[in-house]
């Protein structure tokens, strides 16, 4: 790499150079270094330097922005957030450190943690008002149907906490998403399934209080299961950040153009529903469920390999790690443990798992393609143990993840370099012509 006194950039004045032989014509571009990782060619003069755009749809190596929330390594499947790496956290922090650490600088002394606690605990409740928006769905109606609707309704709630400039604010509406996700999901569950809906409780943590709007009623008591509690905030850590997925993406998209939180994270919601993306969990156990028995893995593995067949194997492959991930192998550990701790000696589901997983990592295709299992590969086994119905699976990842949004949210809002997204294109449609007269067409 040549250093030039005309790049400077991220501390660095090393540039790359491209050389247009349409034009004979070369030009710099700056290099910038990030703390690990990859460095970034810096191109936003390319258009002013050479007339040409970049192309690189679904942007497989493109950097939308700056961040020092999440770094993925995907060909050494490493995931850490802030310095710290997923596997440590899963086993010495939980899920409340982490999303005070995503929206601070750091984890949380003892006080820090007692107080951001008390603050998500006592905004878990939602406007009695907004519980008119279920009965506008049909019972049957998926659950994220309903989280992309009433998410995106609580702007009209909350005004006094949209204005995106005003920092305090900011804070206001990350607690109040991280607070209210869980309530809202639970909601939409005991919607659709008739039963009324179960108030938050200031006494139990955030995992225990999201499993008892799941799962009490108000005839009885419900002791949560501790075991389940921690498998749940388990899963809700493993799924907070992961950089600039499309979901995250999205919210980032849809809040560069100062629309408020609430509406940028329904952006994000929506899409997180796909089965390419966050609907990958309930996914794969609908899939286990109808590979039925391990005997019919390889009529599955060969549909999977089919490059005339459309099915894909759900839970494997990954955009960025082409390597196992993280995420996936603590989900696998924990699926043992909570098996045994709930006293589930035989679960079929894990043993196609396992056992799929066994057959793809040692076939050509898979290893020749990378395709290792991903964070949805054993979170549904998990969450069936716990008694989760399948379509709250990525509503769950929906609840999780609404940390990594507002937190990417917020730090784009508070970078002074942030601008509208506006991706351009390759024009290949018609060049100009007439209209011709409607009778001689
Ligand atoms: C998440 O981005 C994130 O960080 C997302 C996420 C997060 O935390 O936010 O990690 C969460 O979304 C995890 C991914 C969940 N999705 C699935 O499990 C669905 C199944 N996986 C695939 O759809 C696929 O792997 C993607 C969409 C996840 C990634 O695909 P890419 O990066 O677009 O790569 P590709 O589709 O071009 O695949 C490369 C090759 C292709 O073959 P060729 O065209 O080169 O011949 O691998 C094949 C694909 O056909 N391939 C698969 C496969 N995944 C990719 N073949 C069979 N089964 C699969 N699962």
């Amino acid at each position: 790499m040549a250093k030039s006194p005309a790049a400077n950039s991220g501390g660095s004045n090393e540039y790359v150079t491209l050389t247009d032989h349409s034009t004979g014509k070369s030009h710099d571009f700056p290099l910038m270094p990030g703390s690990t990782g990859p460095k970034v060619i810096n191109i936003g003069k390319l258009y002013g330097q050479t007339g040409h755009f970049t192309y690189d749809p679904g942007f497989t190596c493109t950097g939308a922005c700056e961040s020092k929330l999440t770094y993925i390594d995907g060909e050494a499947g490493i995931l850490m957030h802030k310095g710290y790496m997923i596997e440590d956290l899963a086993e010495h922090s939980d899920y409340m450190e982490l999303c005070y650490m995503l929206l601070n600088d750091d984890l949380p002394n003892k006080a820090e943690k007692a107080e951001f606690v008390k603050i998500i605990t006592e905004h878990s409740m939602i406007h009695e008002q907004l519980k008119t928006f279920y009965d506008g769905f049909r019972r049957g109606a998926h659950p994220m149907a309903i989280m992309c609707g009433v998410v995106g309704a609580l702007s009209a709630f909350y005004p006094d906490s949209i204005d995106i400039l005003d920092p305090v604010q900011r804070k206001i509406t990350a607690h109040r998403l991280v607070a209210k996700m869980p309530t809202i999901g639970a909601m939409a569950y005991k919607y659709s399934i008739g039963q009324p809906f179960i108030y938050p409780r200031n006494d139990l943590t955030y995992a225990e209080n999201f499993l008892h709007m799941m799962f009490a009623v108000p005839a009885a008591e419900y002791p949560v299961n501790p075991v389940v509690a921690k498998a749940m905030d388990r899963i809700f850590l493993l799924h907070a950040d992961h950089e600039q997925n499309a979901s995250t993406s999205t919210v980032r998209l849809a809040g560069s153009t100062g629309a408020n939180p609430f509406a940028s994270v329904a952006a994000g919601i929506a899409a997180l529903w796909g089965p390419a993306h966050g609907g990958a969990n309930e996914a794969v156990i609908n899939m286990l469920a109808e590979i039925g028995t391990p005997d019919r893995i390889p009529e599955y593995v060969d549909k999977a390999k089919d490059p005339e067949d459309e099915f894909r194997l759900f839970g494997f492959g990954h955009r960025v790690y082409k390597n196992y991930d993280p995420r996936a192998k603590v989900l696998q550990e924990s699926c043992h443990e909570v098996l045994n701790a709930l006293g589930i000696e035989h679960e079929p589901l894990l043993d196609i798992a396992v056992q799929l997983e066994e057959m793809a990592l040692k076939d050509e295709y898979f290893i020749e393609k990378k395709l290792f299992p991903n964070v949805d590969f054993y979170s549904g086994i998990i969450l069936k143990a716990i008694g989760m119905p399948t379509t709250m699976f990525t509503v769950l990842f929906a609840i999780a993840r609404t940390i990594g949004w507002i937190a990417q949210w917020k730090e784009m809002i508070e970078d002074p370099t942030q601008k509208l997204g506006r991706p351009r294109q390759l024009y290949t449609g018609a060049t100009e012509r007439s209209v011709v007269a409607l009778h001689k067409r």
